[in-house]
């Protein structure tokens, strides 16, 4: 009987899941709840609702033999939980897992009882606190909001005009989504790494490094967005990298594990390699987006065995994914992030039955209206370019996305610059105790 996959999301990330399920050998059905008008060759089904209990009876209903959760909401929710309960094989994390994203006061704690290297913070409810905290460590100093805050809860603040503005919005107005606990941590400085493996609990396979880029403008500039860009593998990786981030990785499972909530799914480590080594900046309960949309290209054909074992919770010896070069840029609609403005017509898209050579498109905010594929939220799809090297994937990619029409549309046009001309092995000057 042909086995049926139910895809919780609406994104990109979860448009290039659909696509490399549908490219493993078993042939198989592919549900998404709710997907978007962008997504050829899968079934839609209706948006879940909040209540995981109820979103778990219609996912029970619809036949489907597994079940992968792609954004962090209804993790935190208690989806996974759910359908548990149910006896629904799925791909993610319960809720009490999932805190490892959900609150970061409860990841910095693991993380201090599990022996991983973060930066040194503090719970601040004053100005007295936050003003204390200054003294002692001095600017830069990282804000964060402890929940949830789709991108927005984080403020690097490195001059004593951003510090003011700091205190204003997160401790007078209190005016930061998932701020009612806010942090303070020290800077830190270095490249950036988004290691990302996936896990049964107890083994767990890492995807090749990936980087995303999360500011709006050209040379990281303006506020945060969802993510303008990724790539992957990110040049200069060592081996001694590697087996740092897989012991960082070793020690959060573990370390979930001996207090009771035990991780399964994708578990993404945001990661600053500075001059110490690697420093945990996040952990993430998911796959990232848009890494997911350089990252499951990597999966070739072996997407759907790779979740299957994973649900089951017997992850196999055999798994490595190889490096395989990949850029993604995204199409952001005019206004993005403040005020995205939307029903744009998307134009210039190839047809779906001449695939393009050497990339893809996968969608987010697009609806159909008359027939026509229009905008209709901030980030509109990621153009995946492929190639042998970094360079070409960029190439690649670009002149993907320059095919797509939409009014006011912004592509940042450095996504993979530097990295695409840093030679492999040659970029690496930090220091290795
Ligand atoms: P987070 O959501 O915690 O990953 O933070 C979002 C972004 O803020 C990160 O990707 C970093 O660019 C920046 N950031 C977070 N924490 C720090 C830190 N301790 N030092 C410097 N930059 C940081
Ligand atoms: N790319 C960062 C994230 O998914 O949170």
């Amino acid at each position: 009987m042909e086995k049926k996959i139910a895809v919780v999301g609406s994104g990109a990330r979860e448009h290039a899941l659909a696509a490399a399920l549908l490219r493993s050998k078993e042939k198989s059905r592919i549900l998404l709840f709710p997907g978007n008008d962008g997504m050829e060759g899968v079934v839609r089904g209706e948006p879940l609702p909040g209540d995981p209990r109820l979103a778990a009876r219609i996912l029970e209903s619809s036949g489907a033999n597994l079940v992968v959760v792609g954004p962090e909401k209804p993790l935190m929710d208690g989806l996974v939980d759910a359908l548990l309960e149910r006896g629904i094989p799925v791909v993610g994390p319960t809720a009490g897992a999932a805190r490892i994203e959900g609150s970061k006061t409860f990841a910095k704690g693991l993380m201090e009882r599990s022996g991983i290297a973060t930066a040194s913070w503090q719970k601040v409810s004053t100005r007295e606190e936050a003003e204390q905290a200054l003294k002692r460590w001095g600017l830069p100093l990282v804000f964060k909001a402890d929940g949830l805050a789709q991108g927005k809860g984080v403020s690097v603040v490195t001059t004593e005009g951003e510090w003011e503005e700091a205190l204003r919005r997160y401790l007078d107005r209190k005016e930061i989504p998932g701020g009612e606990i806010v942090l303070l941590e020290r800077g830190l400085s270095g490249p950036e790494v988004s290691f990302i493996v996936a896990t049964d609990g107890k083994r767990f396979v890492p995807f090749p490094t990936a980087r995303d880029f999360k500011r709006i403008g050209e040379g990281d500039k303006g506020p945060n967005t969802g993510g303008m860009g990724a790539l992957t593998p990110v040049p200069g990786w060592t081996e001694r990298d590697q087996s740092r981030a897989r012991e960082i990785v070793e020690r959060c499972l573990w370390g979930l594990a001996r207090e009771g909530t035990p991780f399964s799914g994708f578990l993404y480590a945001g990661l600053m390699m500075t001059e110490d080594g690697p420093s945990v900046l996040e952990f993430n309960a998911r796959m990232g987006d848009p890494e997911a949309q350089v990252l499951f290209e990597t999966l070739g054909e072996s997407a759907l065995p790779l979740m299957e074992e994973i649900a089951a919770k017997d992850l196999k010896d055999h798994w490595t994914i190889e490096a395989t070069p990949r850029v993604g840029v995204v199409l952001a609609s005019a206004g993005y992030p403040e005020k995205p403005v939307t029903g744009d017509p998307v134009e210039g898209l190839p047809s779906p039955e001449t695939p393009i050579p050497d990339g893809a498109l996968y969608f987010a905010g697009v609806e159909k209206k008359n027939g026509a594929l229009c905008s209709s939220g901030g980030r509109v799809l990621t153009a995946v370019g492929r190639g042998a090297t970094l360079a070409s994937a960029r190439e690649a990619a670009y002149r993907i996305v320059k095919g797509v029409r939409l009014k006011g549309g912004q592509v940042r046009s450095d996504i993979a610059l530097k990295e695409s001309e840093s030679l492999p092995g040659l970029s690496d000057s930090r220091k290795e105790d």
